[in-house]
């Protein structure tokens, strides 16, 4: 126990404390003399609007990166040497991004760069017997052979977790590890992390959910433009109070009123679409219309409109695009393209990105044949576009001439959606588009995605965001199994109905 009375909230003794940390990447501050600490059996959330720093203060403690000033401490202890040393003194990041290797399997995606030095262990076999032991602690039952591209997006999420417990930390980060899960699945991993909490672990947890942060986390810091806003116990602030310190004004959560719509003719028609995962779909988008597809992650959402568009193979069926009274049929991807869909994927940073490219040229591949004149791309030209998008999209800093690379998770996320809000298309199908996305940027996407359909864009929404599903949608297809579950619009539309349509079939992943 501590002498410290001021945190009753957190009573095991501090494992791992930062002091005024500073990380500089060229002439911008990311961490500004920064200071935090995390005790055994604590969760600590950690939160601050995108770009505020949360990711780079992580990687610091993670010894990923070397801060320009101040002290990481384990135990009391400094701690240098880089990610082998943080990996001996117990501590474990969850990336933002998935790191996981597509080819490898997940026992060997577990086990990789585990050290034997740390878990004594050599052989493969003994390995293996890792893997599996932690995925059982995480309660979560995956084919240990199954190669990880293989595996939905949820349950990859899973695998990053227990390849951080198979390391069998003291400190537990993680990094927006709820934004590619459903609520059922988030339900799940709170109450998991709570459990490993209790169990002496010290956790950092950093997300733009709100309810999750109050649900468990003990303390919460907040992060603003790099510097330390302030670390209070969770139950000596409100929802609406962190918010204020995360903007750092009154800010108003602005619930949407659905729109009113007039639909159009059917731009895009699917019948009988087959895929992996897929089992024989049709349906219509209009012009002018947002079609919201809900359901659990892996019920096939994201295969459903992938075959759709040409980006998977497709085993039967037919889509086709409608324009200027000519329909298409859509038999590839660059078919696709060709007949004005535009395509936001669900992993943006490996689809959607070059990321050692500028914000400018990121915007600019997929608008080329427009910005050209005479076959010549002038530079002020693209300046201009892109910047008028990046503007539109909220990027922070707007510097499109940064590395796309060189921006937090959810200003790439922006990028990619700047780049296709550009096209103007026929038909934009999104996918979790404002998934690690922060409550400001998030009302933008929301009012651009109106706007394109407004201005007669068909829109098709994959979204595990509930509210966002039943904000954004004229009409929601809800999707079990690789089949439409049901459809729901008007009033009829309600969290309750969308995801009792959605868990007919129980949870994935769960075990
Ligand atoms: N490798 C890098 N090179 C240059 N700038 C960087 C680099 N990594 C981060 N930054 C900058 O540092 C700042 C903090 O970024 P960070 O990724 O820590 O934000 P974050 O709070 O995690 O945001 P998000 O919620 O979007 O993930 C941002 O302005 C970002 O552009
Ligand atoms: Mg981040």
């Amino acid at each position: 126990m501590t002498a410290d009375q001021t945190t009753p909230e957190a009573p095991g003794p501090v494992v791992i404390e930062a002091e005024s940390i500073v990380k500089r990447f060229g002439g911008a501050t990311a961490v500004d003399d920064v200071s935090i600490a995390v005790r055994s059996g604590e969760i600590h959330g950690l939160v601050g609007e995108n770009g505020a720093g949360k990711s780079t203060l992580m990687r610091i403690l993670a010894g990923i990166l070397t801060p320009d000033q101040g002290e990481v401490r384990v135990d009391g202890r400094p701690l240098t040497g880089g990610t082998r040393a943080a990996l001996d003194a117990g501590i474990a990041l969850v990336h933002q991004e998935l790191s996981l290797v597509p080819e490898l399997t997940t026992a060997e995606n577990i086990m990789l760069g585990a050290f034997p030095t740390r878990l004594g262990f050599t052989n493969a076999r003994q390995l293996r017997g890792v893997a599996a032991t932690a995925l059982r602690e995480i309660g979560v039952s995956v084919d240990l052979d199954e190669r990880v591209g293989r595996l939905s997006v949820a349950l990859r999420q899973f695998v990053e977790i227990a390849r951080a417990v198979a390391r069998k930390p003291r400190v537990l980060i993680l990094d927006e590890p709820t934004a590619t899960l459903t609520p059922a699945e988030t339900d799940y991993l709170l109450t998991m992390l709570q459990r490993l909490a209790e169990g002496g672990l010290a956790i950092i947890y950093i997300s733009h959910r709100i309810p999750e942060i109050f649900r468990i986390c003990d303390r919460v810091t907040v992060l603003r433009d790099g510097q330390l806003i302030g670390t209070t116990p969770i139950r000596a602030t409100t929802p609406a109070a962190l918010v204020d310190q995360m903007v750092g004004r009154e800010y108003k959560l602005d619930l949407q009123i659905r729109r009113e719509s007039t639909p159009g003719e059917v731009v895009l028609a699917a019948r009988g679409v087959r895929a992996h995962r897929v089992h024989g779909v049709d349906l219509d988008v209009r012009a002018g219309e947002i079609v919201g597809l809900g359901g659990l992650v892996g019920a096939g959402r994201t295969e459903l409109v992938r075959a759709m568009i040409g980006a998977d193979i497709r085993t039967a069926g037919r889509v086709t695009v409608t324009a200027h009274g000519r329909t298409r049929s859509i038999s590839s991807y660059q078919s696709a393209v060709r007949n004005g869909v535009a395509y936001v994927p669900e992993e943006r940073r490996t689809d959607g990105l070059a990321l050692t490219m500028s914000v400018a040229e990121n915007i600019a591949l997929p608008n080329r044949r427009r910005l050209a004149t005479g076959g010549v791309l002038r530079r002020s030209r693209v300046s201009a576009f892109a910047q008028r998008l990046a503007d539109s999209v909220g990027l922070r800093p707007p510097d499109i001439r940064k590395d796309a690379g060189d921006y937090s998770g959810g200003n790439q996320q922006k990028i990619v959606i700047a780049k296709w809000l550009g096209r103007n298309p026929k038909v934009i199908v999104l996918d979790e588009p404002t998934r690690g996305v922060d409550v400001g940027a998030k009302a933008e996407i929301h009012r651009l995605i109106r706007e394109l359909a407004d201005q007669g864009t068909a829109v098709l929404v994959v979204s595990s965001d509930l509210p966002e599903l039943l904000e954004l949608s004229d009409v929601i297809h809800v999707i079990r199994d690789g089949r439409i579950a049901g459809t729901l619009s008007g009033p009829e539309a309600d969290e309750r109905s969308v995801m009792s349509l959605a868990a007919g079939g129980g949870m994935v992943g769960k075990a």
